[in-house]
């Protein structure tokens, strides 16, 4: 049986859906700088604390949240470029790296990625996968189980920065095809942190 469901409602239901409708994956950018605080906006919207107990905008199974984040800041205003983690306790960054050449940005992508080189910013999402797994051993499928919420949780987080993107009129994509020793090197992982997705973002060229 095939249901159909009402037609949206595109035209006064708010922002959300009219962001939802006009979501692309944009991979051409100026060379404008992003104001910090719209990169402040995006961190927020991918796993700034949004209630209590310590509760984030993505959510997270059993609220172990293993995912963190590290931004190449390649132009954000009153930024220096480099390599940051983002503290979501108390919403700041930390500098990790300092700037990362055009070139090593370039080479995280698997084939010819020039978008990557070209974003105001390129934020890594990276997991506690090690963790993850061992917490959610004991259900089935073992082993498995812990992973695959990673990377629900990736997925999720990474339409939230779509959308918020979107919402700030600038362009996004989020590029999972990459490699993976590379982005751990650039992004500074510890060894018990994989990389899960690269979301690039800038002012986007087509407007
Ligand atoms: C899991 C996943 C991985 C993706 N990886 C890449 C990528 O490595 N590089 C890229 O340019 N786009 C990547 N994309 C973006 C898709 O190409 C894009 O979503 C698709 O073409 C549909 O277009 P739209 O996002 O504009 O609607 C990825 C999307 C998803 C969901």
């Amino acid at each position: 049986m095939v249901l159909e469901l009402p037609a949206p409602e595109l035209q006064n239901s708010g922002s959300l859906a009219r962001c939802i409708e006009e979501r692309r994956s944009v991979r051409q950018y100026t060379k404008v700088l992003l104001p910090i605080g719209v990169l402040s906006q995006l961190l927020w919207a991918a796993l700034g604390v949004t209630g209590p107990g310590q509760k984030r905008a993505t959510p997270s199974a059993g609220g172990l949240y293993p995912l963190h984040l590290q931004i190449v800041v390649q132009r954000v205003s009153a930024l220096e470029p480099g390599t940051y983690e983002y503290e979501a306790d108390s919403h700041s960054l930390k500098l990790v790296a300092n700037r990362v050449p055009e070139e090593a940005v370039q080479e995280l992508g698997i084939g010819d990625q020039p978008w990557l080189k070209e974003a105001a910013i390129v934020i890594g999402v990276s997991a506690k996968l090690g963790d993850a797994v061992r917490h959610f051993e004991p259900q089935p499928p073992q082993g498995e189980r812990g992973a695959r919420y990673v990377y629900m949780e990736t997925g999720a987080l990474a339409q939230n920065v779509h959308l918020q993107s979107t919402a700030l009129g600038l362009g996004c994509v989020l590029v999972a095809g990459f490699d993976d020793a590379r982005v751990k090197e650039v992004l500074r992982l510890p060894s018990n942190m994989e990389p899960t997705a690269l979301l690039c973002i800038g002012q986007r060229r087509d407007i």
